[in-house]
């Protein structure tokens, strides 16, 4: 069974990127947020980082999952997953595999603001599994989480953040993000979240500042897409990637550094913009996690965390909480 949603239009997805550019672009310092980053080239440059020697986020969470997705699908106990920011991927499939050997499972709803990318998988994943009810929303689920199809009938559900998606928002925003999460949820329904841990400076920034230049070219991209969407005349050459590991907050930080002085002007919004040689526009956050303070957060959201799994290295956590 397959059913699609769209919550959110390509006219709603111009809008909003017309407002991010427009406002950061604007800004001092200048600044663009990670969403714009996957449009089809992005998504695949995306998945090639995640095969780099470099990232270990995407493996370490797997192992994780192979290790112990029987363990989580025991906790959860659930009849319908909701995941938001969806893979339909590898890690997606041991999750549901666990599940349905569980028992319960029923109902799996995949969000994404990516609709093409969605439908795809998600169509996939209900040719995969038969008796799995798939219904796949298009969605902002940083803004739009009323909007899910949450169950009326009193069966348990668990919302599945992974990959640690959550490192992009910043610590406001992101005890937001995890209020609304909790109140999507009852008593008794569970909330299993991947976050990367802190770790070695050097090691997290060459995971964002890899030898073959991957993540370069995938920072860059935002350029292309602004471009392409709102005829602006970027030069992604005349930008260097920077990763820098910011100690105090404990997140990495994606820098586009202008190269030259340069000028660009964004047609579509009738916006010129200089850059200073050296300038560095931030484009992404990538926040790093202690058990300690992960589990304050979740508290303060109003969770009961539960469960702490860590691959053998100790590089990346998955948690799991109880609404
Ligand atoms: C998809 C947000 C989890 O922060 O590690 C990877 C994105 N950026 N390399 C991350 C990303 C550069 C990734 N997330």
């Amino acid at each position: 069974m397959f059913r699609i949603d769209r919550n959110l239009t390509a006219d709603d997805l111009d809008k909003a990127l017309r407002r991010d550019v427009a406002e950061g672009l604007s800004s001092n310092p200048k600044q663009l947020p990670p969403k714009w980053f996957y449009d089809e080239r992005g998504s695949a440059l995306f998945e090639d980082i995640t095969e780099l020697p470099e990232y270990y986020p995407t493996r370490a969470e797997r192992a994780i999952l192979e290790e112990r997705s029987d363990e989580i699908a025991g906790a959860a106990g659930a009849e319908a997953l909701i995941e938001l920011g969806s893979g339909s991927g590898v890690k997606t499939r041991l999750l549901l595999d666990a599940m349905g050997r569980h028992g319960a499972l029923a109902r799996f709803v995949p969000v994404d603001v990516s609709g093409d990318f969605l439908a795809a998988s998600a169509r996939r994943v209900a040719d995969d599994y038969p008796d799995l009810d798939v219904h796949a929303v298009v969605g902002d689920f940083e803004h739009h989480l009323g909007l899910l199809p949450v169950r009326e009938d009193g069966g348990r559900q668990t919302i599945a953040v992974l990959g640690s998606t959550i490192g992009n928002q910043e610590p406001g925003p992101r005890a937001g993000f995890l209020r609304d999460i909790r109140a999507v949820l009852r008593p008794g329904d569970t909330f299993l979240l991947g976050a990367d841990l802190v770790k070695d400076a050097d090691r997290l920034v060459a995971a964002y500042d890899d030898a073959q230049g991957v993540t370069a070219e995938f920072d860059r991209n935002v350029l292309n897409v602004i471009n392409r969407e709102l005829g602006a005349d970027f030069d992604p050459s005349e930008f260097e990637h920077v990763a820098r590991w910011n100690e105090k907050e404990e997140w990495i930080e994606m820098r586009l550094r202008s190269r030259v002085d340069q000028h660009v002007r964004v047609a579509a919004l009738d916006l010129d913009v200089d850059f200073a040689a050296g300038e560095e526009m931030r484009t992404e956050i990538s926040a790093k996690f202690r058990r300690e303070g992960l589990e304050e957060e979740l508290e303060e959201a109003g969770f009961e965390p539960t469960h702490w799994w860590t691959d053998p290295a100790g590089d990346f956590a998955l948690s799991l909480s109880t609404a």
